[in-house]
């Protein structure tokens, strides 16, 4: 089953949005593969951020991401990369469907609530970055085989 990594980023945490953005995955139908709230060192940051470096908003990011606990979650599904693009919607929620969850809860690209892997590659790196093997859980879940 694909994987993607997912972040509920400080300002999801502080503003008490953690129950309403996972619902939206649960109900789309997405598997809980794994998940932990946990702060981000300077070292993580600036690894998961590594494309960026050199980029004006590569320090603020990186500041931002270590400023308050994140929930750091992995879900299964079909194309669930692409999938979880979707719910989240585009990057700057300025721009993004009112519907997904940067357009309802989100309104600068600074603080945009949640981070989702671009690529399947990406999300192989990024759950690599933030879970061991051990943390994430292989079972079948009721009803899975109605939605793959
Ligand atoms: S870009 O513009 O193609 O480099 O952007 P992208 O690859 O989609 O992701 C950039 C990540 O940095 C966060 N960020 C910003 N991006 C662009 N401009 C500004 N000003 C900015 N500030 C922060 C953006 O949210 C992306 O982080 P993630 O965690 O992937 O959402």
């Amino acid at each position: 089953m694909e994987k993607t990594f997912i972040m509920l980023k400080p300002d999801a945490v502080q503003r008490g949005l953690v129950g309403q953005i996972i619902a939206r995955f649960e109900a789309k139908g997405c598997k809980l593969v794994g998940m932990k709230l946990m702060s981000v060192d300077q070292a993580l940051a600036e690894q998961h951020y590594a494309e960026h470096k050199g980029k004006s908003f590569f320090e603020p990011t990186v500041q931002y991401i270590m400023s308050s606990p994140v929930v750091a979650m992995v879900w299964g599904g079909k194309n669930v990369v692409a999938l979880a693009r979707e719910l989240m919607g585009a990057t700057n929620p300025a721009n993004a469907n009112p519907g997904s969850i940067r357009g309802s809860f989100g309104m600068d690209i600074s603080r945009n609530v949640i981070h989702g892997s671009d690529s399947v590659a990406s999300a192989e790196r990024e759950i690599a970055l933030y879970f061991r093997p051990e943390e994430l859980c292989d079972y079948r879940k009721a009803g899975e085989e109605w939605l793959s």
